[in-house]
């Protein structure tokens, strides 16, 4: 089984780019064609989180054309900047998406089960899986004890060593994630976004992937004569292609360019054309 996994697009509601520097339009149009033009395609892509920039009208709207073009089913979950409404408004909520307070799900039809958590809550720098939703997952993994599952959710559990995202950590409810991972062997994997840099670890021993960020990874610099900031891209967009097999699971972080770039406002947008 192939799973593209994608992450953290931050699309606008207008198009415009994020802090007018950054175009997550053009970025997310060159994942999408990347991942497109797979062979042999992916079963399924999984996006985790960060569809939008700031939950504005008509973004996840946006998002959702934006991801058009991929053949695969796309299942998605949401982020700390996203709105789990309008996600399920653009998306479609599905069946056992049952509870207002967030939204999980099961995805059945592959040879890896699929679930998909939400770590959102009202304060988009904290993070929590409450109890219930604990429960819920318990719940599913009982139903299945032995076929092979991942999770998908925006927030890794782990400490990253980065404070200021370790500040915005999972702060209810990590570390009954990690008992049921202790209790479900057949937990292979977990699928995070969130830190717009790839990082791998375990949580109680199940492995951790958090993906590159579909958005460019930039960095403020400096400022230009008139003002304006001068910004680095530290990283192109990127995603993560597993290759499940019955015994392994072998994951590759693919990034559109691998060399970094000085990037200012008055500089052309590389992406323009992609
Ligand atoms: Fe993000």
């Amino acid at each position: 089984m192939l799973i593209a996994h994608i992450a953290d697009l931050h699309v606008s509601g207008d198009g415009r780019p994020v802090h007018d520097l950054v175009d997550t339009d053009a970025a997310t149009r060159a994942v999408v064609a990347a991942v497109a033009a797979l062979d042999p395609q992916p079963d399924v892509v999984l996006v985790t989180g960060d569809l939008t920039h700031a939950g504005e009208p008509g973004a996840a709207e946006r998002a959702r054309a934006l991801l058009a073009p991929l053949r695969p089913p796309v299942f998605v979950c949401p982020g700390n900047h996203d709105r789990r409404g309008q996600l399920r408004t653009a998306f479609g909520r599905r069946a056992d998406d049952a509870d207002d307070d967030w939204m999980c799900y099961v995805v059945e039809e592959f040879p890896v089960r699929l679930i998909a958590l939400d770590s959102v809550v009202d304060d988009p720098f904290s993070a929590a899986l409450p109890p219930a939703q604990i429960a819920w997952l318990a719940a599913r993994l009982a139903e299945a004890p032995d076929r092979p599952t991942a999770i998908f959710l925006h927030h890794p559990p782990f400490d990253t060593g980065i404070s200021w995202l370790d500040e915005m950590r999972i702060a209810v409810g990590r570390d009954e994630l990690g008992a049921l991972f202790a209790r479900h062997r057949n937990v292979r994997a977990v699928l995070c976004g969130h830190l717009h840099q790839p990082m791998r670890g375990t949580w109680f021993g199940t492995p951790v992937f958090a993906g590159p960020s579909v958005m460019n990874r930039v960095a403020f610099t400096g400022r230009l004569p008139d003002g304006s900031p001068t910004v680095e891209v530290v990283a192109p967009p990127g995603f993560v292609l597993h290759r499940v097999g019955a015994s392994d699971w072998q994951s590759d972080i693919c990034f559109l360019n691998g060399h970094v770039e000085v990037w200012a406002p008055s500089l052309p947008d590389p992406w323009a054309d992609s």
